[in-house]
């Protein structure tokens, strides 16, 4: 057997989705013309599926302050920050971000999957447990295979069954770290929070929440869901990402644990990869300022945006997701009926997400929509009304799909 030979379900798979023309896991953006354009296969394309959610990779005065950056500091940091030690800039950030959520510390990583792989896998040792969310991020679960605490799933957003787990583990010795996200990133739902870190107070359990899809999207500020249902404080340890909201790369861990610094000499993720280099450093920054001062204008317009399209499709009888939020996801009824669907959305010039099994949970088929605050109303319409006629094409809407469900 060849090292290969043990993806052979992968092959398969593989195999059916060339046989179909286009890869949709090799797609190349020829050229990419703003921060929701770009031209594949030599057409001009709309992405609704860059999690660009403020739009912000185009935005002038983050490029001019990348710029500026990497003409002063240079292009790279070329290690770590232990190592080369931590630009001026790396502390200004890691400073901003602790005021922004109001708490004493902050470590920045080089991405948000380093800032969960890192954090969860070192703060948990031997003798601890670490409570994940079923559906938790790769990231999180990169992070299990890390730890050498035991490690316990609950179901999906199921307070309830993280009590039935916190209280069987009794009086055991050891600390409970219970990892949430605030909105899950394959089908755009929000966590109960406040449920669950209500059940982590009974238990004197430490929660850590991951805000990577919740980031300036919710809470008055922008904070997250956290601070949408006022745990904030509660909450022992946010992290979150750059690559998302701030539009571009990079990761973050905020507490006030008084030696959280700790993390610094003991997280392998932060200690042996380069640290950001300084152009992303300083549009992180200068994206970190426009989201506090244009938040509420921002906010609105993604909300909005995301009612246009979850609203528009529902309306067409496509099942979606369970709430609204930033990610509206289309169930399809098999893996093959999703890259067929997805397929004809990009020839019809409308880029998304196609996600299917073993990547997501319940082994659904999905069409993964990211909506963007930079998008405008009448082309979300548009793609409604795409999406809409490639629904009825391959009956997944329509009478023909309400027939199949009936039986
Ligand atoms: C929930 C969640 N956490 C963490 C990450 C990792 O973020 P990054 O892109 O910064 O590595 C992602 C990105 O997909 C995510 O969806």
């Amino acid at each position: 057997m060849g090292l290969l030979d043990r993806h052979v379900g992968l092959h398969a798979l593989n195999r059916e989705v060339h046989a179909t023309g286009v890869n949709p896991f090799g797609i190349r953006m020829e050229r990419v013309l703003s921060a929701t354009e770009a031209m594949i296969d030599g057409r001009k394309t709309l992405l609704v599926g860059t999690n660009n959610y403020f739009g912000l990779t185009f935005d002038q005065s983050c490029i001019d302050a990348a710029c500026e950056a990497i003409r002063s500091e240079g292009t790279g940091t070329t290690g770590s920050r232990i190592c080369n030690g931590s630009y001026s800039q790396h502390l200004l950030l890691e400073k901003e971000l602790a005021e922004f959520y109001g708490k004493k510390h902050c470590m920045v990583f080089t991405t948000g999957y380093q800032a969960n792989l890192g954090v969860i896998s070192t703060l948990v040792g031997p003798e601890d447990f670490l409570l994940i969310d079923a559906d938790s991020h790769a990231s999180i679960y990169d992070a299990v295979k890390q730890t050498q605490a035991e490690v316990v799933r609950f179901r999906h957003n199921d307070p309830s069954s993280l009590e039935a787990r916190l209280r069987r583990l009794g009086d055991k010795p050891g600390n409970r770290l219970v990892v949430l996200e605030g909105v899950y990133s394959m089908l755009g739902d929000s966590a109960p929070l406040k449920e669950f870190v209500a059940v982590c107070k009974k238990y004197g359990a430490y929660v850590l929440v991951d805000e990577a899809h919740s980031l300036g999207l919710l809470g008055d500020n922008g904070r997250g869901l956290c601070e949408a249902v006022g745990v904030l404080q509660d909450c022992h340890f946010i992290v979150g990402t750059f690559s998302k909201t701030l539009g571009a790369i990079g990761g973050y861990c905020v507490s006030n644990e008084p030696d959280f610094d700790i993390l610094r000499i003991s997280t392998r993720s932060y200690m042996f990869t380069a640290s950001s280099s300084p152009g992303t450093i300083a549009s992180v920054r200068q994206a970190l300022k426009i989201m506090k001062e244009k938040g509420p204008e921002l906010r609105k317009r993604i909300w909005d945006n995301v009612a246009t399209l979850y609203d528009g499709l529902a309306a067409h009888g496509f099942k979606l997701g369970p709430e609204h939020g930033p990610v509206v996801a289309v169930h399809l009824p098999d893996p093959m009926t999703a890259i067929g669907f997805w397929r004809s959305l990009l020839e019809a010039g409308i880029y998304v997400n196609v996600v299917v099994p073993p990547a997501t949970p319940n082994n659904l088929s999905l069409l993964r929509c990211s909506v963007s605050a930079a998008l405008s109303r009448e082309q979300l319409k548009h793609m409604v009304e795409v999406m809409a006629g490639i629904g009825r094409q391959l009956k997944v809407i329509g009478p023909a799909a309400q027939a199949a469900a009936a039986e």
